[in-house]
C-alpha cells in the first residue's frame, strides 16, 4: 500500500470512529485487508519502454475479488456530495438532455446522479455497487450485457481498474451508437499500479493513455484539466459514424 493510501486511510479512520468501528465488525473489510496481505503487492511500473502496465493476479477470479473488496473501507457520503456538484458543473457546458449515457465502474452512483443533473438517462454498472443501489447495476465493463451501438455516451474515471485496457476499450466502443461519445476522466501521474492498492492498469501519462484508446478506434475529440476529485484530465473520444 502506498504512503498516501495508507495516510487516507489513516485519517479517515480517526476522523470518524463510529464508521471505523463498523467496518471493522463488517467481514466483507476483512476480505480486502486479507487479499492485500496475500496479493496485494504484485505490480509493475509503467515507463517510457511499457507506458501500459497491468497488476498481476492469479486468476480472473482474484481480480475481481480484490476490485470488490474496496467499497467496504470507505466512507463516500462526502465524495457522493462534491464529486457530484463538480462533475454536474463541467457537463453542463454542453447538453446531455435526453441523451442516453452508460456510466462504468460507477460504484454508488455518483456520476449517474451528475447525469441526471443535467438531464441526461443514465444508469451505471460496477462489479459492486453496494447493496440495493438504484442508481448502478452489477457488472463488469470487460463483458457489457448490453447490445451492440445502443446508447449514445459513455462515462469512466476508473479505466485504471480494468485488468485488460484493450478488452474494456473494444466492449465500450461496442455499446455506443455510431458518432457516440466516451467521456474518460484521469489522474496524472499514475505511472505505477502502486499509486493506488486497487489500480490494475498504470499508464505513464495521459498521452499514452489516449494512444491506448485511439489504437481501439475512438477519436480524441477534446481534452480539458480537472481538478475534482483529483488532478488529471477528461478527455471526449467519438466512435466512427
Ligand atoms: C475508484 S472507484 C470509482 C468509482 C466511481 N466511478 C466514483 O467516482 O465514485 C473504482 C470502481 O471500479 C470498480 N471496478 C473495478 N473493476 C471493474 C470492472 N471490471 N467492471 C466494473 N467495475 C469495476 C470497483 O468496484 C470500484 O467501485
Amino acid at each position: 500500500m502506498s504512503p498516501r493510501t495508507l495516510a487516507r486511510a489513516v485519517h479517515n479512520a480517526v476522523r470518524r470512529p463510529a464508521r471505523t468501528t463498523q467496518m471493522l465488525l463488517d467481514r466483507r473489510s476483512w476480505a480486502g485487508i486479507a487479499w492485500f496481505l496475500r496479493d496485494g503487492r504484485s505490480r509493475q511500473s509503467a515507463d517510457d519502454e511499457r507506458p501500459i502496465t497491468s497488476r498481476s493476479y492469479r486468476s480472473y477470479d482474484a481480480y475481481v475479488a480484490h476490485q470488490r473488496s474496496k467499497l467496504a473501507l470507505l466512507d463516500l457520503s462526502e465524495y457522493d456530495r462534491t464529486f457530484r456538484v463538480a462533475l454536474a458543473d463541467r457537463l453542463a457546458e454542453e447538453s446531455w438532455s435526453g441523451l442516453s449515457v452508460l456510466c462504468l465502474a460507477a460504484r454508488l452512483g455518483t456520476e449517474v446522479k451528475a447525469f441526471h443533473d443535467v438531464g441526461a438517462f443514465a444508469v451505471g454498472i460496477d462489479l459492486n455497487p453496494g447493496d440495493e443501489n438504484p442508481w448502478v447495476l452489477p457488472g463488469d465493463f470487460h463483458r457489457l450485457v448490453f447490445p451492440d451501438r445502443c446508447v449514445d455516451a459513455a462515462y469512466c474515471n476508473a479505466l485504471d481498474h480494468a485488468l485488460d485496457l484493450d478488452r474494456t476499450v473494444d466492449e465500450i466502443r461496442r455499446v455506443l451508437k455510431p458518432g457516440g461519445r466516451l467521456v474518460v476522466e484521469a489522474q496524472q501521474g499514475t505511472a505505477d499500479v502502486a499509486f493506488d492498492a486497487w489500480a490494475a492498469t498504470a499508464w505513464n501519462r495521459i498521452d499514452d493513455l489516449v494512444k491506448a484508446v485511439e489504437s481501439r478506434g475512438l477519436t480524441l475529440l477534446r481534452r480539458r484539466g480537472i481538478t475534482e476529485p483529483w488532478a488529471g484530465e477528461q478527455l471526449v473520444f467519438v466512435t466512427p459514424v
